[in-house]
């Protein structure tokens, strides 16, 4: 289906595949081969030659995924850490100087504070909420790439992502947008001025835990920075990209990709769902007297209520986190929920309750917007929110 006038979920259950003309099949199947045979050497049946370069299952996912953003080039990764690893490869080199959002998910700290000083690069954690910080730091430091996390992981943080597009291109650095959280369903960051949006799309792409991946959508057009020299031949990104991603072999399986589509079909539904729930369980904790602090766009109490109402109209996602009075509550609660279960991910229909600073955070415990042990995250499910709301009741009368 090729008509971009359709809804948001009308193009998400039909972009990327037409119903086979021979058997009239409704859902793209699934290619599990690893090679393709050629009509002659280097004569490819529609382009599929090997499955470490495409295939048409992961394709077809991918090139929903991007529409979905507003783009024409999306490409499936193994996990949304190799996508990020991936797109900083082909954006960067040796030298360059990153600058990230200072609430970041663990893995996405650890390749700008740990992975890349050791190869060369320098960066920096910068509070780009705060416009006049990021001004300030964006002018002076001067980066090639600035990576924006929004909402953030996991103080649900919310940056202005078309202000900090232009500061990034008033110095001529590229805008990375990581649109896990919010997903193309409530915020599209390409129609802000961002260059790249990546994704892990294990969370609600997925959306039903059984799947790892991620994904990396190119603004259309977008050509390497200047400075940086082509792996390949070519400056234009997207095939940059697919060379680059070939040959380092970080392509999402069809099995993977698969599901992952599958998952694309319903996001609109579940999304909304996850947003009203989470809105619900955010109202019931603030009002909680043993609660201390509630971190959630949703509430108006947010210092960034407003942008998030404007920039994420429909709804503020399905993460929160929030704080108890010491850290010896916050870890015996994760063993109290009975229906929120103990482990780290989010956007699927199990709700689940984890412990950042010793479980997806264990990197940033200190310092500046260090996560403190006090801290609990909850992915809110699909399930009644009435259950949700009892079992934290309950679960907080134990403490
Ligand atoms: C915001 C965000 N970005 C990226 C990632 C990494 O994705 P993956 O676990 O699929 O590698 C995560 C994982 O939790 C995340 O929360």
């Amino acid at each position: 289906m090729e008509n971009n006038a359709a809804a948001f979920s009308t193009r998400a259950i039909h972009l990327g595949f037409e119903p086979d003309p021979v058997t009239g099949d409704v859902v793209p199947p699934m290619h599990v081969t690893s090679t393709h045979v050629q009509n002659a050497p280097g004569d490819l049946k529609q382009g599929f030659e090997y499955g470490r370069c495409g295939n048409p299952t992961t394709n077809a996912f991918a090139g929903a995924l991007a529409a979905l953003e507003g783009a024409t080039h999306g490409f499936a990764f193994p996990s949304g850490m190799s996508a990020e690893d991936t797109v900083v490869r082909l954006l960067t080199r040796p030298g360059d100087h990153i600058i990230h959002s200072t609430d970041v998910y663990g893995g996405t700290h650890k390749l700008f504070s740990v992975i890349k000083p050791a190869e060369g690069f320098t960066s920096a954690a910068v509070d780009l909420t705060d416009l006049d910080v990021a001004a300030r730091e964006i002018r002076a430091q001067r980066p090639q790439l600035v990576w924006v996390e929004t909402p953030s992981n996991p103080f649900l943080t919310v940056t202005d992502i078309a202000a900090v597009a232009e500061l990034c291109h008033e110095v001529g650095a590229l805008l990375v947008v990581d649109n896990t959280f919010a997903t193309p369903l409530l915020q599209r960051p390409l129609e802000l001025g961002a260059d790249v949006v990546v994704h892990s799309t294990t969370k609600y792409i997925g959306g039903h835990s059984d799947v790892v991946g991620g994904a990396v959508v190119l603004r259309d057009g977008l050509q390497l920075p200047e400075h940086v020299t082509p792996f390949f031949d070519s400056r234009d990104a997207a095939e940059e990209l697919t060379r680059l991603q070939m040959t380092l072999g970080a392509i999402e399986s069809p099995r993977d990709a698969f599901l992952a589509h599958r998952g694309l079909k319903t996001l609109a539904v579940r999304v909304e769902r996850h947003c009203t729930n989470t809105q619900a369980v955010a109202e019931f904790l603030q009002a909680h007297p043993k609660v201390t602090a509630v971190y959630y766009p949703g509430l108006p109490s947010h210092p960034a209520h407003e942008l998030a109402q404007r920039q994420n109209p429909l709804g503020s996602g399905g993460v929160l986190s929030f704080e108890l009075a010491n850290e010896d509550d916050a870890i015996r609660l994760t063993g109290l929920t009975r229906v929120f279960a103990l482990a780290a991910s989010l956007g699927a229909p199990e709700s689940l309750i984890e412990h950042p600073a010793i479980m997806t955070h264990s990197t940033r415990t200190g310092g500046v917007g260090g996560v403190p042990g006090t801290l609990l995250r909850l992915a809110v499910g699909l399930e009644d929110v009435n259950d949700l709301i009892a079992d934290l009741d309950q679960a907080l009368a134990q403490i």
